[in-house]
């Protein structure tokens, strides 16, 4: 709900269980009052307290009045040159090289149902999902207009933010930084919590008090990186899963980035997440406008848990374009680390006829199928399909996958090319490079300068000459380099701080493309793992590769750190042979399937090697997997453990809306002699219900399970696993 009170100019945003507030102070000056639990309507200016503090300037307006300084009062949206030596949010350059802006507050505007950003993903809904505020700004000497934008989905706690720059004035500027968001809070006392790491170890949990000065994360690679995501967390520090008042702040964005948090001099605090200001610069010309990506808050006034499980329903049902709606999505099995590069269309044909008993529903064949693909050495770009590999093509391959009756999916990488191909020797001009410099290789390959439209419009004539080829249901776009020498030889010298957010628009454009003319392709998205793992990829790609690592224990950490921003339904999770290809590490196979099924459940190995015994367990997680489908993609997610603290298990739980029904999952760590027993919390349950434990004879009370506990069984041997299916018994 949008609460405008036009006479105090007071702006108010509650959600279900929070309220946002702000208001055009005193000369215009667009204050932030509060961010926090739900209150009911008053007028939270109040809470800002001011005073004269050395070397706190003065606007012009309020002349003598020392008291009154942007260096010190919460900002809804910073700016710089004019005394808020803070972190800015904003940053112009005018044509006489000033770098000055001041906003101030010119009108407003609400309108039923939420807004849509032209060319960007962002959380989509219609009146009664969603409303959207807009605040006019303006910087009265260049005449640039700031229009700040807020979507609320109530039933979410969920407050999107964009904001949309517009040179009105009759000279250029130049944008230097537009931050998404920006959040001052009157206290310092937070955790800033970060999701860090690198390739095959993606998204770890990070957490720090927050220090005087500017702490940061993000990414200058062109991509939002395996090293830090684009969604990190304040909290109060002792905040947990079940109290403490946190924030989480996502960007909807696929390139550069930057999260930064500052603990100001009088211990206040102010995050700001945008496009990182790094290698950014945009000329905007009179009339010229400029949206930022989408930034998207969840507050939980009761600790982590809340504020994931606001960011799952929001992500799935309000961002996710899944397309293959309420129909469950197909388990599958993937050929990478099956066969690499080395098949043939027979060998793909055995495994799909290996897999098809086991219940599997869909064969992805990923790399090695077009060009002269026999190594990572060659053949990107050039999307036709390997005759050698591939005799009969893609067509006779996907119908004999069809024969088995299983859908037949395809792995490509349109945004890369090799140096040894037909489209590098054709186009060299198509990379990104800049004069005079030799590009750096990244495994082996360059990346083609996505900005432009002529390059992309051939690489998707290419790859619907494929679609239309065969019966294709499912592509895996993959992206496999950082990029480097970003400089494209489309856009005068003048406009290459645009190159790095324009080849992100073109990789958004291209994918939308795909969307409108495929709607029956599932997409599934990856670079090198969960190298794009982020909100943008998200509206485009319902499901993401989270990472190349499909170790057990390694993915426990990995889908743990994922799990505070993501559902599980956009979390590719496939169980693959042992000794693992990354680690060498030995793990059962139903702890394998039981952490795979934590997310959308697949398989990435040769089943000819497996035994009957193996392919029983195989066909009996793919059929628990599929009766529970609902529960694990859908159901409420709890974390009740925290990996790598915990030594002796992990756990977590689904639990279904009405709380009838309930999965946890439990894999216990390096066995020791002579444990001690174990006893399990759960939670989400409810309290008043009787619960069956995997069809158990006693009935075990929610309030039981979750006060007293479960004690779990003593597990022999390392890394093993346990399923609890709990059902109530009472009506
Ligand atoms: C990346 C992906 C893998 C696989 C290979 C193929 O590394 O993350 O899953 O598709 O590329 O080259």
């Amino acid at each position: 709900m949008i609460i405008h009170d036009t006479k105090n100019l007071l702006f108010t945003l509650h959600t279900r269980h929070t309220t946002y507030q702000m208001k055009a102070g005193p000369y215009g000056v667009l204050l932030h009052t509060y961010y926090g639990a739900r209150l009911e309507d008053a007028d939270l200016s109040y809470l800002i307290q001011s005073t004269d503090r050395s070397f706190s300037p003065n606007p012009a307006e309020a002349g003598h009045c020392r008291a009154y300084s942007l260096d010190t009062l919460p900002q809804e949206y910073s700016t710089s040159g004019v005394g808020d030596f803070r972190l800015p949010s904003l940053e112009l350059e005018l044509d006489d090289g000033s770098q000055i802006a001041d906003l101030r507050y010119r009108g407003y505007e609400v309108r039923r149902g939420k807004y849509a950003l032209e060319g960007l993903p962002a959380f989509y809904g219609t009146a009664g999902d969603a409303d959207t505020l807009v605040l006019f700004l303006e910087d009265a000497v260049s005449q640039v207009e700031v229009q700040l934008y807020y979507g609320v989905f109530e039933a979410y706690d969920l407050i999107t933010r964009a904001v949309r720059v517009v040179n009105h004035g009759s000279r250029p500027v130049r944008l230097r930084r537009a931050a998404s968001l920006c959040l001052d809070l009157p206290r310092a006392d937070w955790d800033f919590i970060t999701f860090d790491g690198r390739h095959a170890m993606e998204r770890g949990f990070h957490r720090a008090p927050l220090r005087p000065g500017v702490q940061s994360v993000g990414s200058l690679r062109g991509a939002s990186s395996h090293q830090h995501n684009p969604f990190v967390m304040l909290c109060e520090p002792d905040a947990g899963e079940t109290h403490g008042l946190c924030y989480g702040a996502m960007l909807l964005y696929s390139g550069n980035f930057e999260a930064a948090a500052e603990r100001s001099q009088f211990a206040e605090s102010r995050l700001v997440l945008g496009i990182h200001p790094h290698h950014f610069c945009f000329p905007l010309a009179p009339g010229e406008a400029f949206t930022t990506p989408e930034a998207a808050l969840v507050c939980s006034p009761g600790g982590f848990t809340a504020l994931s499980q606001q960011f799952h329903r929001a992500i799935r049902t309000h961002l996710r374009r899944d397309l293959y709606g309420q129909r469950r999505k197909p388990v599958l099995i993937n050929s990478w680390e099956a066969a690499y590069f080395d098949f043939s269309a027979e060998t793909l044909v055995q495994l799909a006829q290996e897999a098809a008993p086991l219940g599997i529903e869909l064969f992805v064949l990923d790399d090695g199928w077009f060009g002269h693909r026999d190594s990572d050495l060659r053949g990107l770009g050039d999307w036709f399909v390997n005759r050698e590999k591939l005799s009969g093509g893609l067509e006779a391959l996907a119908s004999k996958i069809n024969a088995l009756g299983m859908d037949f999916g395809l792995w490509i990488e349109p945004e890369m090319v090799n140096e040894d191909s037909q489209l590098f020797r054709t186009h060299p001009d198509w990379v990104l490079g800049a004069p005079g410099r030799p590009h750096s290789r990244g495994r082996s390959q360059l990346v083609l300068d996505f900005s432009r439209a002529e390059v992309r419009n051939h690489i998707y004539e290419a790859l619907r000459s494929i679609l239309s080829s065969a019966n294709i249901s499912y592509l895996k776009w993959d992206m496999n380099r950082s990029l480097t020498e970003v400089w494209s030889a489309a856009l005068p010298p003048e406009r290459q701080g645009e190159v790095y957010h324009r080849y992100v628009l073109g990789v958004y454009e291209f994918l939308e493309r795909l969307h409108r003319d495929y709607p029956q392709i599932l997409i599934e998205g990856c670079s090198g793992g969960g190298g794009r793992f982020d909100g943008g990829m998200l509206y485009y790609t319902p499901q993401i590769w989270c990472s190349d690592n499909t170790d057990a224990m390694d993915r426990l950490q990995i889908q743990h750190g994922t799990s505070f921003c993501y559902p599980a339904c956009a979390v590719g999770a496939h169980v693959s042979a042992v000794p693992n290809a990354q680690n060498g590490r030995v793990t059962p196979l139903e702890t394998r399937c039981t952490v795979a099924m934590s997310g959308t459940f697949g398989f990435e190995l040769d089943l000819r090697n497996a035994t009957a015994e193996e392919k029983a367990v195989i066909a009996g997680q793919t059929a628990f997997f599929k009766a529970h489908y609902d529960l694990i993609q859908t159901g409420d997610y709890f974390r009740l453990t925290e990996p790598g603290r915990e030594t002796r298990f992990t756990a977590w739980a689904y639990v279904s809306e009405d709380r009838r029904e309930a999965l946890v999952s439990i894999v216990t760590g390096a066995a020791q002699a002579a444990p001690p027993f174990q006893i399990l919390r759960l939670r989400g349950l409810d309290p008043s219900l009787r619960y069956k434990v995997n069809g158990s004879e006693v009935l075990y009370a929610g309030d039981a399970l979750m006060q007293a506990g479960y004690p779990l069984p003593m597990l022999l041997g390392d890394y093993q696993s346990l399923q609890l299916y709990l059902e109530a018994a009472n009506p």
